[in-house]
């Protein structure tokens, strides 16, 4: 099975005590905004995908950043209900940081890190990274189609979007930056539209 991996970037977002349930998008840091991220990232309209992981990445403090794996493979009890989600991450955030690079399990499918993006890019090297910015070439090769398909990629892939802020710069090997369009999208429906894509089997210009 191959891989889409997706790193979210939350550069406000709370990485350590008790989250506002009722203010995730200012008090908490844009929360809705990684939440959103991460149910596109794993659901489908019924179900969960099992060949996709979602890193968000809590940036804002109190502290040293902290890393929240979803992996869908080991996946169990997520619903498409942002509060619910809220509840897990508070939970989460609530438990002590965990060295840089070790993952400790919380349930089934969810995991904890210290890092950020720079150590989730050392973890993931071996697959290629896709920067999603939309004022990059596009994602797709010039002469794919929709009609005809590709065949379905074998490549694992890593996807890197940010929040509401832009991602800067970052220097790492592997990495191409690339557009799903010239229009911002919102961060989740940038993440169904890569979904999309790979779903289809469109050529990926990487
Ligand atoms: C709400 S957008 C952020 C827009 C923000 N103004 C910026 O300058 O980065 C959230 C993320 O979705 C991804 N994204 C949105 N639209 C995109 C597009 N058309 N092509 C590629 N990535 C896109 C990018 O990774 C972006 O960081």
């Amino acid at each position: 099975m191959t891989l889409r991996r997706f790193a979210v970037i939350g550069h406000r977002a709370m990485s350590k005590g008790k989250l506002p349930l009722n203010d995730l998008a200012s008090g908490a840091g844009r929360m809705d905004v990684l939440i959103r991220a991460l149910m596109a990232g794993l659901m489908t309209s019924h179900g969960l995908r099992k060949d996709s992981i979602v890193v968000l990445h809590l940036l804002g403090g109190p502290g040293p950043p902290r890393r929240i794996k979803f992996d869908g493979e080991s996946l169990k009890g997520l619903h498409a209900d942002e509060r619910s989600i809220a509840g897990t991450i508070g939970k989460v955030i609530a438990t002590p940081l965990p060295p840089i690079g070790h993952w400790q399990p919380i349930t089934a499918g969810i995991s904890h890190s210290g890092g950020n993006l720079e150590a989730t890019l050392k973890e993931w090297k071996e697959a290629p990274t896709v920067l999603l910015d939309a004022t990059a070439p596009r994602l797709w090769k010039a002469e794919a189609n929709l009609q005809e398909r590709g065949s379905i990629s074998e490549l694992d892939v890593n996807f890197v979007l940010s929040d509401d802020q832009p991602l800067g710069e970052i220097t790492s090997e592997g990495i191409v930056i690339r557009s799903l369009g010239d229009q911002w999208l919102q961060g989740h429906m940038a993440i169904g539209v890569v979904h999309f894509l790979l779903d289809e089997g469109v050529e990926l210009n990487l």
